[in-house]
């Protein structure tokens, strides 16, 4: 049985406490809904993941990228500047974030499937360390970027190897028939090798891939390295020389539920060596600089959310069976994982033990939908009754970070809890703010 609660997460009088401040407090203090964010979790996993890269691949390995997908701001920015990892970042927005948390730029990547020529010229301006590529019309804007600029601009081309990874179709990312990356099997990722090459102003470093997320077991991530590393072979047996990075990606799968067995850094990262240094063998080759891009599997676990209950409703299905329906004051604005992918959480009453019977509950929000849940079935007291807290843990990946104002509902603040000390790091929305875009 999986911990799917935060390290500093503990249970006493019947209350939910983070850091030692209860969930009463949490909620009186901040309000809900509000994501709370265990800092010193956070903190440690980042250095973790950098540790155990460094442990497997030695010194001189690539960097982890936290992927900036997941959740950034600035604070949290900050800390991982702090613990010496570096920052994947998708979009002009999420670059911003890094310069405004003054992250240091050769510890940047820039990621995307359609960077604009302004996303592309400001990242090149600032001297991020690498681009990844996706594209041949990227290709040109790098160079048009690096030649604008003086510079010489590090990337690495993004490749699909062709693997079905086990998850939701919609967060698998390294099948044929997808918008990411060149493919290898037919032959796209070669005529991006070629396009690159014809232009002084790039440096290419290597390959990567990314073959989809929330993924439980090593296999794919050992057949995606294998492949690659034949790439890097083709490479190196055509031009006489060894690229010297490979990434491979993000998506190690956290524990939602206490029966998930997260995918651990000192699970995976000696396994992934254990196979990059297989395939470097076999061709001969010296193994790379090879960098990781885990997003969920540091943030994830760090963060449950804070939900107060407003209205509860026995509604009797069709089985004749009872389901009580548990509204809470957010939903599908600040968790869109459930309806979108069949995500699956669960939750507790935070604000006390209840010693009532369970009954079979959907948890849901307070948005106009029916597919506004939160949790779709789960076992929870039948004395749950308004004024209640409700917890729901490993909300901190894709929650905040694909939050909406569906239904101008204000987004949820995020607060940090380190040694007994509750911030906010990034503030409530309000209707003022909502308003404000209104012309
Ligand atoms: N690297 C690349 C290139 C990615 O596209 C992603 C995620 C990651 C790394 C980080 O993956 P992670 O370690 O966080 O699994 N919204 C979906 C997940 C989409 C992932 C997109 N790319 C969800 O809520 O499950």
């Amino acid at each position: 049985m999986s911990n799917v609660w935060s390290t500093n997460v503990s249970f006493s009088n019947g209350e939910l406490h983070l850091s030692g401040i209860s969930a009463t407090v949490l909620a009186k203090d901040f309000g809900t809904p509000t994501f709370f964010l265990d800092e010193d979790d956070f903190r440690n996993r980042a250095k973790t993941w950098g540790s155990a890269l460094n442990g497997a691949f030695g010194a001189d390995a690539g960097h982890v990228y936290y992927a900036g997908k997941a959740f950034l701001c600035v604070e949290v920015a900050r800390w991982l500047a702090e613990s010496g990892i570096g920052l994947d970042v998708c979009t002009g927005g999420e670059l911003a974030v890094a310069v405004a948390a003054k992250f240091p730029v050769e510890r940047i990547e820039v990621h995307g499937n359609n960077k604009s020529v302004a996303e592309i010229n400001e990242a090149v301006r600032l001297g991020v360390g690498t681009i990844v590529a996706d594209s041949l019309f990227e290709i040109e804007r790098i160079a048009n970027a690096a030649k604008a600029h003086g510079k010489k601009q590090r990337i690495l081309l993004r490749l699909t190897p062709g693997i079905e990874a086990h998850t939701h179709e919609s967060i698998a990312t390294a099948h044929e028939d997808v918008k990411f990356g060149f493919s290898i099997a037919s032959g796209s990722a070669w005529d991006a090798v070629l396009a690159v090459r014809e232009h002084s102003e790039i440096e290419l470093r290597g390959f990567h891939s990314h073959i989809g997320s929330q993924i439980f077991s090593m296999d794919a991530f050992d057949t995606a390295a294998d492949r690659l590393i034949a790439f890097l072979a083709r490479y190196r047996d055509e031009f006489k020389v060894e690229l010297p990075e490979l990434d491979l990606g993000g998506g190690y799968g956290i524990s939602y539920l206490e029966s998930d067995e997260a995918l651990l850094p000192e699970v995976v990262l000696p396994s992934l060596h254990k196979a990059v240094q297989a395939a470097c063998a076999k061709h001969n080759l010296k193994i790379p600089k090879v960098s990781i891009e885990p997003g969920r599997a540091i943030v994830g676990p760090t963060m449950f959310t804070l939900y107060e209950v407003g209205t509860t409703k026995k509604v009797v299905r069709e089985s004749g069976e009872a389901r009580n329906y548990i509204s809470v004051d957010g939903g599908m604005s600040d968790n869109i994982r459930t309806s979108l992918y069949g995500a699956v959480y669960t939750a507790i009453i935070a604000n006390r033990q209840s010693a009532a019977p369970t009954t079979s509950s959907r948890v849901v929000g307070k948005h106009c939908e029916t597919g506004d849940i939160v949790i779709s079935d789960i076992a929870l007291a039948v004395d749950c009754v308004p004024g209640d807290l409700l917890a729901v843990p490993a909300t901190g990946a894709y929650g905040r970070s694909m939050a909406s104002n569906y239904n101008h509902v204000p987004r949820p603040p995020v607060v940090a809890v380190s040694k007994g000390k509750a911030r906010v790091i990034v503030r409530r929305e309000t209707e003022a703010d909502l308003l404000g875009l209104d012309v």
